[in-house]
């Protein structure tokens, strides 16, 4: 592709994502926008006003042309997908080829060639979208496994612009990743990125025996050189690859915690509940990767084995709404009614009912509501990028009560070291741990939450973006020295 020329009057801070900070709400009679509260609109909002940013992302509907607007702050520059690449680019190559890919095949990934060309259109429209809209050196921060071959395109279309990517989810080892008939040009994809940002250092290491493996590129420690691409119109250049754990907003979440209201409403929650001694929390979207069976399962043993009382224990599972129209996403909610309904029909009794199940997105004030409710939170997915929902439900802690029980397959495991770690695929091992974090003693609880919010605070959100953008700018301002390594 041919590069074009910087527009005049363009951000100078590009920000692209599958998804605008805001969905398109049309069930009402008029549209209307609705802000969509994730960790990378709280990481991201603040850099983006001070740096007249802009954001490039899908606005959640099919086929509507909707003109770039602004909001708080923000410049949204929305991407239109028609009802069909939702099907082939959204649903089917995201999230059922690289999904289940890059979670170490929990399912099997679906490999279908119209899924790959609608991903390398979408993508192109994405880049296109980028060109048009960076200021001359601007950053661009591309995020996630839906946009994979943007930071080429990119690097095509606007030589001049510095490029970051992060990878949002794992990476996965060299031996699945090679399953993938478009290994190649996805590596090559991301490698048109300056600095290439993950969860964990695994999935960064990951990465790099992959470039090495399948495109011979050489690396030095975090560095990768990258070849001229005539046919891509590409420089040579050299691309860093690290780890960057991404994190919460940890002083706003606790401030929040504090605030009256939240703890009446944590109070009145626990009184709706019945009470219950002691009240455990799942919070996950429905997905196949969080290990919601295998909680199920564990506490339903538990129950069985007399070692939780029906009486004393309430469990209450939060699954948000995902990905609906997958088949893999049917079956997975499928099995967790099916589960809770036998686990209910078993153990309940005329105000008594072990498992309470929600099936709905809430406001974050009621999220953290929930947080400051429970006793334990259950956290056991199979395979994790980060799970935000372990970092949050400790920076909702400020008394430092409480027990987090975290899988050691979701990448916050590596900060949250005072959880009680889990195999969540050891049913056996799973329900000794739950038991141990029922049981622990509320000293012990204490030092162990005290030690994670003190990470959390010095690792929040800010520190995860400020570090990323630091390290871009420092690898642009060395730019020139470093085409080979
Ligand atoms: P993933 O990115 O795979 O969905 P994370 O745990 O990293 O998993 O992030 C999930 C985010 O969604 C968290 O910020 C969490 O608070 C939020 N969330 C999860 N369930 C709900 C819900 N039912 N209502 C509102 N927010 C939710
Ligand atoms: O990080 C994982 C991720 O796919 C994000 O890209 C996305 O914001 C979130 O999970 C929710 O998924 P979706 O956009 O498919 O609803």
């Amino acid at each position: 592709q041919n590069p074009v020329r910087p527009p005049s009057g363009g951000a100078d801070f590009v920000v692209v994502a599958n998804r605008l900070p805001v969905d398109r709400d049309t069930s009402g009679d008029t549209p209307q926008w609705t802000t969509s509260p994730g960790g990378l609109v709280t990481a991201l909002a603040p850099v983006m006003r001070e740096n007249s940013g802009a954001w490039i992302g899908w606005a959640g509907v099919p086929d509507e042309e909707i003109a770039p607007f602004d909001v708080d702050g923000m410049h949204l520059v929305p991407v239109t997908l028609s009802a069909q690449e939702i099907i082939n680019y959204y649903e089917g190559f995201s999230n059922a080829t690289l999904w289940p890919l890059y979670h170490d095949v929990i399912v099997p990934p679906e490999f279908h060639r119209a899924w790959w060309e609608s991903y390398v259109h979408v993508n192109r429209r994405f880049a296109q979208a980028v060109a048009l809209e960076a200021a001359a050196g601007a950053t661009v921060w591309i995020h996630d496994y839906q946009l994979q071959l943007v930071p080429a395109l990119v690097r095509a279309l606007r030589p001049d612009v510095s490029i970051g990517f992060f990878n949002h989810i794992p990476f996965p080892s060299v031996e699945l990743f090679a399953q993938l008939p478009w290994r190649a040009q996805i590596l090559t994809g991301l490698l048109g990125a300056d600095l290439i940002g993950f969860q964990r250092p695994a999935d960064a290491a990951n990465f790099r025996r992959a470039a090495r493996a399948l495109l011979s590129v050489t690396s030095r420690g975090n560095r990768i050189s990258v070849p001229a691409d005539s046919e891509a119109g590409t420089e040579a250049h050299v691309a860093e690859a690290r780890a960057f754990p991404i994190s919460v907003d940890t002083s706003a979440l606790d401030a929040q915690a504090r605030e009256p209201e939240i703890i009446a409403r944590a109070a009145e929650i626990r009184e709706e509940l019945g009470d219950p001694e002691l009240l455990l929390l799942g919070v996950d979207r429905m997905d196949y990767t969080k290990g919601i069976r295998h909680r199920l399962k564990a506490f339903g043993e538990l129950l069985a084995d007399g070692l939780l009382d029906p009486e004393k224990v309430t469990l209450v599972q939060i699954a948000t709404p995902s990905r609906e129209r997958i088949d893999q996403y049917q079956q997975i909610r499928s099995d967790v009614e099916l589960s809770v309904g036998r686990i209910n029909g078993e153990f309940s009794e005329v105000g008594i009912q072990p498992i309470h199940y929600f099936h709905h997105s809430y406001p974050r004030e009621e999220m953290t509501a929930l947080y400051r409710a429970a006793d334990v939170l259950l956290v056991t997915a199979l395979r994790d990028g980060m799970n935000l929902v372990a970092k949050e439900y400790v920076a909702c802690r400020p008394q430092e009560d409480g027990a987090l029980v975290l899988s050691e397959f979701a990448g916050a495991a590596d900060q949250l070291t005072q959880a009680v770690l889990v195999n969540p695929h050891n049913i056996d091992g799973l329900k000794a741990e739950i038991v141990r974090a029922v049981a622990m003693d509320p000293r012990e609880q204490r030092r162990r939450m005290r030690s994670m919010r003190r990470r959390l605070f010095r690792e929040d959100v800010q520190a995860w973006s400020q570090s990323f953008l630091s390290e871009l700018e420092a690898l642009d301002a060395d730019k020139d020295r470093t085409s080979a390594i």
